[in-house]
Order: C-alpha cells, then structure tokens, then sequence
C-alpha cells in the first residue's frame, strides 16, 4: 500500500487526543523494580508471572493515531512469588521501533494514513512498510513468548528480560499472519489460530500442536468471498468458531479518501463451525450484531454449540447516526443443521474484555469476569463484572476511582483469583490488583503498587512458574 506522492504526514496533537493524554498517555521508561509496595497480603500460594500488552507509541506519533489500531507494543510484567512482587515492562522492538529510535522520532504514520517513508529515510528493507502492530495480547505457547499483532505475524520476546527476539511465524503456521487472540485447548494443548487478509482466500485458519509445531497450516475457509475483520474466536472440542460481522474492508473508498471499513448491518452476521477434523465448514446466520470479544463456548449434547461473549449493536464509530451503541454480555446457541442463531441476553449493560478460567476455555462452565460501568464516569470501566450464566447470577467490584483493565484469572496452588492491572484517575498511579475467586465482590486481598504508570491496554496473560 505504499504511496510514494504522499507527504510526510504532520505531527498528531498530543495534548487534545483522548487516547494519548491521562490513563492513555504513552508510558516511555522502561524499569525492572523488585520488591514492590502492597496494600494487602500477595496470597503465598501464587507463583509465575502476568504479562500485559498495550498500544504504547515510542515516540509522539505523525498522521493519524487510531485507539486500538495505532501505537507500538509494550509488554508489562508483575512476576509474583513468596508474597513478593516484582515489575518489568519493555517496547516490542520492532525494526520500525529501532529505525524510529535511531532517529530520535516517529517516521511512520497511522495504520490509516496512506504514507508509507522512502528508501532515502529507512533504506530498502523498511521503504514502503507500513509499522507492524505486536501490541494486542500477549501469548505462550510451545516453548515460544508472543506478542501479538492483529492480522500480521507476532514477535518473539526473550522470557528472560522481555527483549525482543524478531518476528515469529510458528514454522509456517503464522506465516500469513494470526489473530492476536488464539485459543488454546486445554484437553489437548493445541493452539488454534485464525488470520483475515484483503485479498483471497480472505481468511485462514490453522493449528500448532502442543509442542510448537504446525499440526495444521493455513487452510482456506470455504465460503468467504469478502475482506472481514474478525478479531477475536471461540474454540468449542469440536469446532474453531468464527463470528463474520459485517464490518468489511473497502480498499477501492481509501484510495478515494473514503473510509477503509464500511458497516454493512444489511449483510447480517454470519457464524462458521469450522470442524476441528477438517470436515465441510457449516455455516449459520442472523441479524448484524458486533463482538470484539469472546468467553467460553462449548459442544451442546444435541449437536449445536454454544457461545458466550461480549455483544455490541455495531462496532463504535462505524454507526450510520449518532444513536447510542448498545452492549451486554450474550450468550448465542448456533445450530449447525438449521443454520440458525438464538441468541439470549445474559446482562443487558455495557461489558467488555470477558474472561475465563482458561482451563474451562471449551466446556464453557465457568464464571465469565468483564470490566463493567457503574455509570460515574460514562467514559470510563469503573467495575469487574462476574457472571455465572448457567446459574443466572451477577456480582461486581466497585474499583472505585480505578480505571480497570481485562480481568485474569489466576489459578493458584491452593485457591484461585482474578487479577489485573488498573490506573487510578485521580492520581494516574498504577495498580496490580488481586481478587479472591470465590468471592471476587469481596475486594482485592493485595493492590500491588507498581513503580511506573501502565498505559490503559489491552489483553494479557497469567504464566504460571
Ligand atoms: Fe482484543
């Protein structure tokens, strides 16, 4: 997409950009602090690692800067054990970050600017790239450390300092690229990948087995005929599920100064059952709904698959008038022989970043955390939300004056928690904060104070000792 006529785009106005001012501000130090202050008691039973991954530029970016789409990766770490706490964070160090920092400033512009620099400013290798994004989520899996991008392969990082190792494609398994969100299968290890692209077959999918390797490379998903951002998947024992909202990728309008994502709620929203044995893809369809993200999904006895996950009425900013845009947690029943969708509302208030505990991530039986609004600051995620959709129960934390962010869970040796990473708005001090599983609306056992500000991110990942 490299467009050599393009000047070089001006400087962003970082002062009156909301995603890169307070909770957003780009965090630019890197530190490695032990010993860390705690309001509480670390549980002793907790031992291993949580990583975080956010959009961070590493310098005051130029063109346009698009939350989530922009920014470099940083990934943060709190490594817990014997009660004790300590932070690590570094840059994903990209070769557009480390020509960036040769430099002194930012060269490359905004995912959704046009300008791409010359050869005269990066040389050959990097003239006509666009930045490459690893700051999505944060993922182990074989041996390997991954920060994810979106639709482009991850980088590698060194476990031991979080430096950053290269671009990883997983042998050929993510050489087209992969979702920032892969699911693991807790039966069998396996981590099963997606990856959308402009041009055909428009989407892929494939599979690393336990150990690392490619059991599956990327297949074709039959029936795709359109460009479609897909962020996230569920994974059922059977089936890689595949949620294709209508929100399609228009390359001809950007190259015309329109838009490069058109909402077509015309369209629907279509599902794929992709048997995980490699049988015909089965397909389902309903009105148009957006979701960024999912929970838990599991094989129904009778042959359909359920699937929690946090709904949208359209994704935001993509909205045809100014009407509110209405979420809440969903839990959606698809039916591979009638190609139907039932869909049933769990809880009816906006919802985000749902999480479970990873080793139900398939059977879907467990609780499903969320950040949550209390409505004080109708910006902002005030609260933890905790279902249990099968019993039909809600409780939430009040965080207070703590801007939170996704919710981990955690399992410890002798209990479980939730835990995750928050910054508080009156003050921007950042928090690690954990909560007892079996009754997380109690409140934190331990804030752990962390020495530097965290930047308001995106997914991250407990990586036990
Ligand atoms: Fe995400």
């Amino acid at each position: 997409m490299s467009a050599p006529d393009i000047p070089r785009p001006a400087p962003v106005d970082m002062a009156h950009h909301s995603h890169l001012t307070g909770l957003f501000a780009p965090q630019r130090d890197e530190v490695d602090v032990h010993d860390l202050d705690v309001i509480g008691e670390i549980p002793p039973d907790l031992h291993g690692a949580y990583l975080r991954n956010g959009p961070n530029p590493r310098f005051d970016p130029i063109g346009r800067y698009v939350y989530p789409l922009d920014g470099d990766g940083m990934v943060h770490r709190v490594e817990i054990a014997d009660g004790r706490a300590r932070y690590t964070n570094r840059f994903v160090r990209t070769p557009m970050v480390e020509a960036e920092e040769r430099a002194g400033h930012a060269i490359w512009g905004g995912v959704t600017d046009l300008y791409t620099p010359g050869v005269d400013e990066v040389g050959p290798d990097l003239a006509g790239t666009s930045r490459d994004l690893p700051d999505i989520n944060i993922v182990r899996h074989g041996g390997r450390l991954l920060a994810m991008a979106e639709s482009a392969p991850p980088y590698r990082l060194d476990p031991a300092d979080l430096s950053t190792l290269g671009r990883e494609t997983c042998g050929d398994a993510m050489a087209v690229g992969s979702t920032a969100h892969p699911k693991r299968d807790p039966a069998t290890g396996e981590l099963v990948l997606f990856n959308y692209m402009l041009e055909a077959p428009y989407l892929t999918w494939a599979v690393l087995a336990a150990d690392g390797t490619t059991s599956r490379p990327p297949t074709p998903v039959d029936g795709v005929d359109t460009p479609m951002m897909i962020h996230d998947m569920a994974l059922t024992e059977r089936y890689a599920v595949l949620v294709l909202c209508p929100l399609v990728f228009d390359i001809a309008a950007m190259f015309t100064g329109g838009a490069l994502l058109d909402w077509r709620p015309d369209d629907g929203t279509r599902i794929a059952l992709i048997p995980r044995d490699g049988g015909p893809v089965r397909w389902a369809s309903c009105d148009a709904f957006w979701v960024w993200h999912f929970a838990g999904a599991r094989d129904l006895p009778d042959g359909r698959v359920q699937v929690d996950y946090a709904q949208w009425a359209y994704p935001h900013g993509f909205a045809r008038s100014d009407a509110p845009c209405p979420g809440g947690l969903v839990r959606a029943v698809v039916d591979p022989e009638r190609g139907t969708v039932d869909r049933q509302t769990v809880f009816d208030r906006d919802v985000e970043f749902p999480r479970v505990d990873d080793r139900t991530l398939t059977r879907a039986g467990g609780p499903v955390a969320t950040v949550g609004k209390l409505g004080r600051d109708s910006a902002g995620w005030d609260s933890l939300r905790f279902f249990d959709p099968d019993a039909g129960k809600e409780a939430h934390w009040d965080a207070g004056s703590l801007a939170v962010g996704e919710p981990q869970y955690i399992p410890g040796a002798t209990a479980d928690y939730w835990g995750m990473i928050g910054t508080d708005r009156t003050d921007l001090r950042s928090w690690f904060v954990i909560l007892p599983a079996a009754d997380p609306a109690s409140g934190p056992l331990a804030r752990v104070e962390l020495p530097i500000r965290v930047p308001s991110g995106l997914h991250g990942a407990w990586l036990p000792v």
